[in-house]
Order: structure tokens, then sequence, then C-alpha cells
């Protein structure tokens, strides 16, 4: 709590309210007492002021571009951690010791393989389905299967299903793509990695010996390393407020796997390689600037502008840099790594995007990897869903375990009618 509180005045009535400290970035005022006080409530669609929750996981400074886990900066962990060091730090605090790391992936690893009877669902979706709607139906679903973990009162079932969702996830997701290429499904082995395993899991065939390429693991493991939390982003408010009402672990994450899917969100690594790839050729990309710029027309550049980040966003940093590397050791030359390049350096000096601050996000080079590594579009929004997992079920653990929680209940501005009597049918 700071020294300080903001006043305000309603009707003539002035009242405090107390402003409060985090450990860095703004304060916020304590508006817990003002309807009570004054009656009215505070108006904020699409929460650009209002700070929904104490959290100790995810730091993002906007204007520098900072990206924090726990105090360590996302470059940092990209370069010289693993996704299952991440994990261990997004769920316990601080970084592992050896001894806890190895323990930890070891439970996950021990986790990994779905309940049987999981495989006969996935057959109940048309083979075209978007895979996206095969991870909402499917992970929903778990809270079907493990009853022995849905008890959110009880941390230590709080804690199985928070391993079981993160390392159940590749299991699910690689199901998700076999089905959708007519593939039989693979089980997962314990002695590969977290990431290795994924990669085995999708790409295998039962007919052939499968040898994951380390440079593809390491880009993989990076990949969701990027995207593994991200404070209080739409997903995350979602998990955050389906939780809110006790519902159990599974179905809050698929609530979150729901609202990732939007183009807006999650959704727009799909969209922004769709994009590229539509562009084709650098000499067109003027035409589609032209087109994000005109009021008149929706379209937007995928993969550029956020909420928070008003300078450049410092996981397209580590993805623009892995894509090269990827690229090249693959062998790959994909044109499109050079639209989304160049497209970058126009919209960067072209006062439109420099005026609104809009920069790339992780959404812009995500696809470029992942296309190279051989996933198909829908599948690119599964991957960022994965790797969200930890994410969800920390901030979702964080929330449980904050004696501050309530049930999350937004009021309005109404604007319909007023009251009015009912008409018959006859009459109307
Ligand atoms: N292309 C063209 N213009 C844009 C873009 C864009 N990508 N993004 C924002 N603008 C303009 C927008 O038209 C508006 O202009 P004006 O003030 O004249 O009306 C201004 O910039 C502010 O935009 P906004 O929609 O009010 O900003 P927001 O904070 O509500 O939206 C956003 C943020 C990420 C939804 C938006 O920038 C966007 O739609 N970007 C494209 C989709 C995308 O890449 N999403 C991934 C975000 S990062 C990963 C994730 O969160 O999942």
């Amino acid at each position: 709590m700071s020294d300080n509180n903001a006043n305000l005045t309603v009707g003539g009535e002035s009242k405090d309210y107390a402003i409060m400290d985090g450990t860095v970035g703004p304060q916020v005022i304590d508006v817990r007492k003002l309807y009570a006080n004054t009656g009215m409530f505070t108006y904020d669609p699409g929460f650009t002021s209002t700070a929904s929750c104490e959290s100790g996981l995810t730091y993002i400074d906007g204007d520098e571009g900072i990206l924090l886990h726990r105090g360590y900066p996302i470059g940092q962990l990209a370069e010289q951690s693993s996704f299952m060091e991440v994990c261990y730090l997004l769920l316990n605090g601080e970084l592992p010791s050896a001894k806890e790391l190895a323990e930890f992936t070891t439970t996950i690893t021990r986790h990994t393989m779905v309940h049987e009877q999981l495989t006969t669902f996935y057959r109940g979706f048309r083979r075209d389905a978007h895979p996206m709607a095969i991870m909402c139906g499917v992970v929903g679903a778990l809270s079907a299967f493990y009853h022995d973990s849905t008890d959110i009162n009880d941390p230590a079932q709080r804690t199985i299903a928070s391993h079981r969702l993160i390392a159940k996830m590749p299991t699910i997701a690689a199901m998700a793509y076999k089905y959708s290429v007519g593939q039989p499904f693979v089980y997962p082995r314990n002695d590969l990695s977290y990431t290795a395993n994924f990669l085995r899991m999708t790409f295998s065939v039962p007919a052939e010996e499968y040898e994951p390429d380390p440079v593809i693991v390491d880009a993989m493991d990076k990949i969701f390393i990027l995207h593994a939390d991200h404070e209080q982003n739409a997903s995350t408010s979602t998990v955050r407020l389906a939780g809110s009402s006790g519902a159990n672990p599974f179905a809050c994450i698929a609530a979150g796997i729901a609202c990732l899917w939007g183009p807006a969100h999650g959704g727009a690594n799909e969209a922004a390689l769709n994009m590229l790839r539509e562009i084709g050729t650098v000499d067109r990309i003027p035409e589609y600037i032209a087109r994000a710029k005109n009021k008149d027309d929706p379209f937007r550049l995928m993969g550029f502008g956020h909420r928070v980040y008003k300078n450049y966003d410092p996981r397209a940093t580590v993805m623009q840099k892995t894509a090269k590397d990827v690229l090249e050791k693959l062998g790959v030359n994909d044109p499109v790594f050079d639209v989304a390049k160049e497209l970058e350096k126009i919209a960067l000096n072209d006062p439109y995007f420099v005026e609104k601050k809009l920069y790339p996000n992780v959404d812009f080079y995500s696809g470029v990897i992942l296309s190279a590594i051989g996933f198909p579009t829908e599948m690119f929004t599964v991957l960022f869903a994965l790797a969200r997992t930890v994410g969800w079920v920390a901030q979702w653990n964080e929330m449980i375990s904050d004696p501050a929680q309530k049930i999350g209940r937004p009021r309005q501005l109404y604007t319909g009618p007023t009251q009015r009597d009912y008409v018959p049918v006859d009459k109307r």
C-alpha cells in the first residue's frame, strides 16, 4: 500500500481510495469501495485501465518491450533455459535445482499418456475438423476422465491436475494432428524430452524409426518458452474467470483454449502466415500496407500490434532470430520469410505504424518457423495452447490460493429499454 491516496469527488462528496504498489510497474487505485461510496461503477470495456488481480508471475513493460517471468527476462530464458525449467519456474516461483528439475521432469514424463478411452473420443470428430475445435472438446473432456484431480480445494489434487494438463497437452495436440491426417496415434516415449516426445508423436509413423532433429527440438523448445505465459491476456483472464466460480481445472483450461482460438489472440499466428502467403511477393507489400491503413477496410496486418507492447515485442526478437537459424539449418528457402522481413521493414518506417506504435508481435515470425518444421497452419494455434497451458495453470493456482479471490462478476452500463409491460402476441 502506498502512503498516498487517490481522492475522488462525486456529487460534491470526496472520498479517498488507497493506491497500491506493485514491486515494479504502475500503481493501481483500489476502487473496491467505489460503488458503496458513490453508487457508481467504473466503465472500462476491454479492461484497458483495470487490474483484475494481484499476480507474482509475469511482468510486462509494454513501453520498453520488457517481459519477465518471475523476474527473469524472456530473452535469457529462451536462450539459456529449457521449457521444463520455465514450467517449474512459473509453477513454483524459483528456478529449480538440478535435483528438483530432474524430479519435476520425471513427474511430467510419467503423466504423458492419456486414458485409452480418450482415443475413441477423437473419432466423434469429422476428419476435417479444425484441431482447435478438437482441443476445446478433448481438454474439456479430461474432467470426465480424471475425477481424482478435480477437487479444487485440495492442493494435492490441484498439483496433480496441473501436472496432468502440462504433460498430456502434447499427447492430445499430436493426436489432433494425427487424426486430421488419418495416421495412427503415436504413444509417448519416456526416454525422450518433453519437446522431442511431442515432435515424435506428431511426425513419426509406425512404419519407420523417427529421430527428432536436435535443431528442430531446440527451436520448438524456444517457441514453447516464448509462449509460456503472458500476464492477464484474454485467454488467461478467461481461465481465471472460469476458475473463479470453482469450476474444475480441465474445464477452465478448455475455456482458455476457446478464447485463445480467436484471430486477435492466439489465432493470429495462423492468420499471419496465411496473410504472408497471400502477399506472396515483396512487390505486393505496398498494396497490403495501404489496406491495413484504410479505415474502410477491416484488414489488419496480422502479427502486428499489441494491447500492451508499444515497442518491439521481445518475443518477436527471439522468434525472428530462431526463424533465420531454423531456415538456414534446414536449408529451407521459403520466400515467405523474405516477405515477412520486408513487410516489417516497410511497416516500421511508415508513419501510420510509427504513430500508433504498431510493432511485430510473437505471432509474426512463429508461423514461418512452424511451417518450415512441417506443421500445417491449422496446428499453429494448437502449439500456442500447448505452451500456454503452464501459464494458465500457474495463474489458476495463484488465483485459487489468493485469499482475496472472489467470483469474477463485472458490472455494466445498462442501455436497454426501461421497464415496460408485456403485450400478448395477438396485440402486437
Ligand atoms: N494493422 C493495422 N492497424 C492496426 C493493427 C494492425 N495489426 N493493430 C492495431 N491497429 C490500429 C487500429 O486500427 C487502431 O487505429 P485507430 O486508433 O485509428 O482506430 C489502433 O491501431 C489501435 O488498435 P486497437 O484495436 O484499438 O488496439 P487493441 O489494443 O484493442 O488491439 C490487437 C490489439 C493485438 C488486437 C491489434 O493490434 C490487432 O488486431 N493485431 C492483429 C492481430 C494480432 O496480431 N494479434 C496477436 C497479438 S499478440 C499474441 C496474442 O495475444 O495472442
